[in-house]
């Protein structure tokens, strides 16, 4: 090949690398893909850690996030399903950290164990937004705020309506059915229920075990306290609704009636459960809300904006209790 060929050809090959590494680069920085994402226009870039899928409330909750971020022009949207693993949040948050997002939204599947990785964001200046669940840091400047429910009234409201509908002299044995071992939503609402049967002592748990929050577990962890408790069981508290909807299947295998051999008291309010209570299944919905899309979005906006937010953004629940209370509310039901 004559030489005049060859410094062509080398020149024409300099020229497509500079294209195509100019190409990738901007096709990153508009894209959710791995690169920096600071300063990409005025689009604020959220790094969002989801939990998994484990029940219904938790896929209402990552489609409040998604359809609310990703309809609004303003928002670029990263999303990680860390499938149950705090392991996998931990990857998550780090790659969040690498690509420089503008704040990170974490639901953390568990109470502890966040501090390192939560320095490093604060050492990177990314602000970040806990969902649904809580933590335990010493530090409390790890986190900006805290959007979601407050578990603990959940579960005293529970304890109190179950009191309200059984009535405060007869004997009631309980059966738990907890959510996911180390949760916050699983610890509180675990201790509010039992302060407020505490002063009651015809009311009894006889029984309290894991159903990790899901339709599954919750009926195979009511099989075995049927197995073993039978007929000695009144009513179950189940610390979400899929775990209630397992229970209700299990109870109904066994050959008795839920919502009436055994009453049923859940939380969420997912329609399933609405429906259940209409069919006389279950008893008592105290409803937990996972539409937090809006409040995220208004937060980040406001951080953007260099207000100040709350330290805890509350969410507005209610209770239902009873069929007509269950056919009343079912038409506006949004999960
Ligand atoms: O953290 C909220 C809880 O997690 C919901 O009650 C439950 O359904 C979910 O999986």
């Amino acid at each position: 090949m004559g030489k005049t060929k060859k410094g062509w050809m080398l020149l024409f090959a300099s020229l497509m690398t500079i294209f195509l590494l100019a190409g990738c680069n901007s096709e990153s920085s508009g894209s959710s893909s791995d690169g920096d994402s600071k300063g990409k226009g005025d689009k604020i870039v959220v790094g969002f850690s989801q939990i998994g899928a484990e029940s219904g409330w938790r896929t209402a909750e990552t489609d409040s996030i998604k359809d609310t971020l990703g309809n609004d022009p303003q928002f670029e949207l990263k999303f990680s399903d860390a499938q149950q693993k705090q392991e996998n949040q931990i990857k998550a948050l780090r790659s969040f950290i690498a690509q420089k997002v503008d704040l990170i939204a974490l639901a953390p599947v568990v109470e502890s164990g966040w501090e390192t990785v939560l320095k490093e964001a604060k050492n990177a200046d990314i602000p970040v937004i806990l969902l649904d669940r809580g933590i335990n840091v010493k530090d409390e400047t790890l986190y900006t705020s805290f959007i979601g429910s407050d578990f603990i009234t959940e579960g005293e409201n529970a304890a109190k309506e179950l009191i309200n509908l059984m009535g405060k002299d007869s004997k009631v044995n309980i059966v738990e059915l907890q959510g996911t071992v180390g949760a916050s939503a699983a610890n509180d609402r675990m201790a509010g229920f039992a302060k407020e049967i505490k002063g009651n002592a015809n009311y009894k748990i006889i029984k309290s075990q894991t159903g990790d929050f899901t339709r599954t577990k919750g009926k195979e962890v009511m099989e075995a306290f049927l197995k073993s408790d039978g007929d000695n069981i009144d009513a179950v508290y189940a610390h979400n609704d899929d775990m209630a909807l397992g229970a209700i299947q299990a109870i109904e295998e066994y050959g008795l009636k839920p919502g009436e051999d055994i009453k049923v008291v859940s939380v969420d309010g997912i329609k399933d459960i609405f429906k259940a209570v209409i069919a006389g299944k279950a008893n008592i919905i105290i409803e937990c809300n996972p539409l937090l899309g809006p409040q995220l979005a208004q937060a980040a906006k406001d951080l953007k904006a260099g207000k100040e937010i709350e330290r805890w953004i509350k969410t507005d629940e209610e209770v239902f209790v009873g069929k007509e209370a269950a056919e009343k509310a079912l038409s506006s039901r949004q999960y």
